[in-house]
């Protein structure tokens, strides 16, 4: 907060300029109005629940926050009357507008709550209050529960139907309001009155259920109505009783890993006009069938379907369920109950096809033209009893079928038994395929290209990114980028979506993070799988290879090696959190994550106690797939990785580092010194053992180079020498890339660091083997698991581990976000309080535009360059200041808008500095042009 004030101090001088734009008063308004990060969340569990919101300020330059007033009200008259009978702040000095903590009367299970805020800018001005935005309170303890968890009688050991399950009542009149709180062990969808509830799929969701489960809320008052209603549910396997990747190849069992018997639990609340409430709750009131038409379900071998078992009306009144049995109530399941904390699982758009083929005689292959996750609606035509089958893989054989060797035991095929009747509308509910091409196979003639839709599920978080250049290469490979991020975060950040595997691989994402968040607005989704990886982590403090991790226990028993503790990729338990400070300044995570990575740290420390990291490296993986791992290879094949001790040994000294700066961001001195020093002793430790007087690190390989330099590990005076062994390392590779998932876009942003952004983007540029132009020269809609996935002439790499939807190396995503558009936050003013924007020109590009919308508001950046002239735009959003570097020599080589820079509205200095014109703005719209 001091840090805040003195800022706002320091710059009152300017920003209160007489020509400051008078406009500001009169169209500063506070929108995007979010309680943890959720808009209008239905159920928040934490009891200081955390309120941001961004301000719009119109075209007015310099605009800053001086103060707030929040006001929390419980219904939204006393909210009109300006009466906050839950919280009012009062009108609080500061330039915070993210996660600031409710103060208020303290908050009860089921409260509503009604906010809204205005703010005072550095004139004192005041905003007019913002639209209400609003948050209801979850079911916060034991005793609100009067739910039991039910289910068939029989257990799901065999890839059984899927349950349905049905209850009627009565009520007597239409109800003031309705919430359904709802989870399942397995997965579940609601209806009520014959309507799907809420649009969430694979609710919910993947945690380690027998930790923790998370219910979900809709409000349902629009659905009930006087007299006879009826509420029923479909209740699949999901990943609690169904298959997980890797579970056979690990625990030689391919499903019912957390346990055999599906559950549902719900607990409806009708609160009628005179305020009486009733509950319906699932217990053994409830009627149960398997006589359904879901006949099997499974999240990675597809769903299979007889719609001639469909049951008319089963979910209306007036349906007779007298065959169906009494629901089997189970009081032994233990699971903590935590409310959804992120956004859920939603179809977020509809792929139309491109093309359908015949490869072989009734063989019909649709081509969606994009690499995709979730499934497809297909509408058949067919007689009664005939089979049609959908097979989805993500590339085709060369007799033009579907390439399904790359799924390992992922079936990824629905297949449907029709009625017969005119036309079918065929879609599954409990499973979820990653694939770009569809096989149908048992139609009665041709499909037309319309019967086929593509539907897309992903994690339904805002997209905050938009990117395009001059280069329609560069432009598509963000574009993949941006599609393997939707087909991998699906409640959990996956390494694939599409074979036998599916989890949220730490190494995977560890290097990704930065990406993902300039790709869409992360915060909540994080919140959740933060939960997953602390609930994975061992006591002697190892994070999990992945997250959540099933297989633990059984793995241990087994004496099989238990999937923890890696290098690159325990460490996530440490950088996601360290990321989510950075970018939108959340220091509650790192206060939840603090413990963990403390221990983390501590874990390695102690087997390794000259504090190079020898030993406990668990399956160790090292720098994942770099060129040391390419098949016939026609770049000198050898020498690539870096060695797994070094490896190693950077990622501790890295990860030790980041546990310092949480400490001190904490306030934390006493730890802030001890990782501190820590960090210097590995440091030391390494360089002592690694790196020779001339500047080779053990294994002369440009990821040994890249990652010491990001990481900061080398002593200034070996720098310059590091550097210039990784650019020979990159001429050894005839200007490519030999990094694996670690270093490739870390060596990426060090050549920006470097002042060598051209060789960043010839390798961003390359479409020769290895790299990311490869791939998409041969058609990738999404980024390969593989440099060498697919090679023309020698075809598909090895097929146990070939994924075309894997986003580690995607991670050069963020590269193009710091340097082709040149938004960099800075880590003295976190959040965007403060920024830097220096876009880097290059790679013979003469434009390049997009955007990123910061917890601050919608930074934009877009530049031309043409012989001698470079123009840039650029957008600050209000209440945040930035660093704008312009690529010129001179001061007066700049001008903003025509006018010379110093005396530019919102311009509040400008110098050269580090070769280009630094140039420091207040918020609003600039145009900057270099003579
Ligand atoms: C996954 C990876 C993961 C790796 C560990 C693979 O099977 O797909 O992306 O990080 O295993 O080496």
């Amino acid at each position: 907060m001091n840090g805040r004030s003195v800022l706002l101090v320091a710059f009152a001088g300017w920003l209160v300029a007489p020509d400051a734009n008078p406009v500001a008063r009169a169209t500063m308004t506070p929108v995007a109005l979010r309680t943890e990060y959720l808009v209008d969340p239905l159920a928040i569990d934490t009891r200081v629940p955390r309120l941001s919101w961004t301000i719009d300020a119109g075209d007015a330059r310099g605009v800053l926050q001086a103060g707030y007033e929040i006001l929390v009200a419980s219904s939204r008259e006393k909210l009109a009357a300006n009466t906050g009978d839950l919280w009012s702040s009062g009108i609080v000095q500061s330039g915070a507008m993210n996660q600031i903590e409710y103060a208020g009367t303290p908050l009860t299970s089921r409260r509503e709550a009604v906010w809204k805020v205005r703010v005072r800018d550095q004139n004192g001005a005041v905003s007019n209050w913002s639209a209400p935005a609003r948050w209801t309170m979850g079911l916060l303890t034991d005793s609100d529960w009067s739910a039991s968890w039910i289910g068939d009688p029989a257990p799901s050991t065999d890839n059984v139907a899927a349950t349905t399950l049905r209850r009627s009542f009565t009520l007597a009149a239409v109800p003031a309001r309705a919430i359904i709180y709802a989870t399942a062990l397995g997965v579940y969808e609601l209806r009520i009155n014959g309507e799907r509830v809420g649009d969430h799929v694979l609710a919910p969701e993947f945690t380690d259920y027998h930790t923790r489960t998370q219910y979900q809320a809709y409000d349902v008052t629009q659905l009930l109505r006087a007299g006879e209603n009826v509420i029923g549910a479909y209740l699949g396997d999901g990943w609690y009783a169904g298959g997980i990747g890797l579970a056979q190849a690990l625990i030689r069992k391919p499903r019912n890993i957390y346990g055999d018997h599906p559950r549902l639990f719900a607990q409806l609340e009708i609160t009628s006009r005179d305020g009486q409430i009733q509950r319906i709750v699932t217990d053994g009131a409830w009627r149960t069938t398997r006589d359904g038409p879901i006949r099997s379900a499974d999240l990675l071998n597809g769903e299979r379907t007889d719609l001639r078992r469909d049951m008319p009306g089963w979910d209306r009144a007036g349906f007779d369920d007298r065959a169906w049995s009494p629901a089997d109530v189970d009081k032994t399941v233990k699971t903590a109950l935590v409310a959804q904390a992120n956004e859920p699982v939603r179809i977020t758009r509809d792929i139309t096809p491109v093309s359908v083929s015949e490869p072989k005689p009734g063989v019909f292959v649709f081509d969606l033209g994009q690499n995709m996750v979730g499934w497809v609606r297909f509408a058949a035509r067919g007689s009664a009893g005939t089979t049609v089958s959908l097979t989805h893989a993500e590339m085709l054989g060369d007799d033009g079928t579907v390439y399904t060797e790359n799924l390992r035991g992922a079936e990824q095929t629905d297949a449907y038994t029709l009625r017969g009747t005119a036309v079918e509308t065929l879609e599954p509910h409990f499973t979820y395929h990653g694939f770009r091409y569809v096989q149908v196979t048992g139609l009665a003639g041709r499909p037309r290209l319309q019967d086929l839709v593509g539907r897309e599920i992903t994690s339904s978080m805002r997209e905050t990114g938009t990117f395009a250049t001059s280069s329609p290469l560069i432009t598509k490979l963000w574009n993949n980028v941006l599609w393997t991020q939707r087909d991998n975060m699906i409640g959990i950040p996956t390494d694939c979506p599409q074979r036998d595997e599916r989890l949220g691989w730490m190494g995977d994402i560890q290097v990704f993070v930065g990406t993902s968040i300039f790709n869409a607005d992360m915060g909540a989704f994080f919140t959740k799988w933060m939960r997953d990886v602390r609930d994975a982590q061992t006591p002697d403090g190892r994070f999990a290879d992945f997250s959540p991790q099933p297989f633990q226990k059984t793995l241990a028993e087994m004496k099989r090696g238990d999937f923890m503790g890696v290098p690159g990729w325990g460490d996530a338990g440490v950088v996601v959190p360290w990321r989510l400070w950075q970018q939108y300044g959340d220091k509650r995570q790192l206060a939840e994550n603090y413990q963990s990575s403390k221990r983390w740290i501590d874990f390695i420390r102690s087997n390794n106690p000259d504090l190079l990291w020898k030993n406990r490296r668990g399956n160790d993986y090292g720098d994942w797939l770099n060129s040391d791992t390419m098949k016939d290879s026609t770049i000198p094949p050898k020498g690539g990785e870096v060695p797994k001790p070094v490896f190693a040994t950077m990622m501790f000294a890295y990860a030790t580092d980041l546990v310092s700066r949480m400490a001190r961001v904490l306030g934390n001195d006493g730890d802030a010194r001890t990782y501190g020093a820590l960090f210097n002793d590995i440091k030391t430790a390494f360089n002592k053992a690694y790196v020779s007087a001339d500047g080779v690190i053990e294994g002369n390989t440009q990821a040994g180079y890249a990652l010491a330099l990001h990481f900061d590990l080398l002593p200034e005076a070996q720098r310059a020498a590091a550097f210039a062994h990784m650019l020979a390392g990159i001429d050894a590779y005839h200007g490519h890339m030999s990094t694996g998932f670690h270093s490739t876009y870390r060596m990426m942003l060090e050549l920006a660091r470097g002042n060598r952004a051209d060789i960043a983007y010839k390798l961003v540029s390359n479409t020769s083997f290895p790299s990311w132009g490869y791939s998409i020269a041969n058609g990738a809609t999404t980024i390969w698991e593989r440099w060498d996935g697919y090679v023309k002439g020698r075809g598909f790499q090895d097929k146990g581990m070939n994924s075309f939807n894997h986003y580690a190396i995607g991670a050069v995503g963020e590269w193009m976000y710091r340097t082709i558009l040149g938004v960099n936050n800075d880590d003295a003013h976190p959040g965007y309080e403060h920024f830097v924007l220096r876009p880097i020109p290059g790679g013979g590009l003469s434009w390049a535009k997009g955007s990123y919308e910061s917890i601050r508001g919608k930074i934009e950046s877009s530049w031309t360059q043409t012989e001698g002239h470079f123009t840039l735009d650029v957008t600050i959003p209000a209440n945040t200041t930035a660093t704008v570097y312009v690529p010129a020599g001179a001061v007066d080589a700049v001008t903003e808008s025509g006018m010379a820079l110093r005396s530019a509205t919102g311009v509040k200095d400008a110098r050269v500095q580090d070769g280009a014109v630094a140039v420091e703005v207040g918020s609003g719209r600039y145009r900057f042009a270099v003579r």
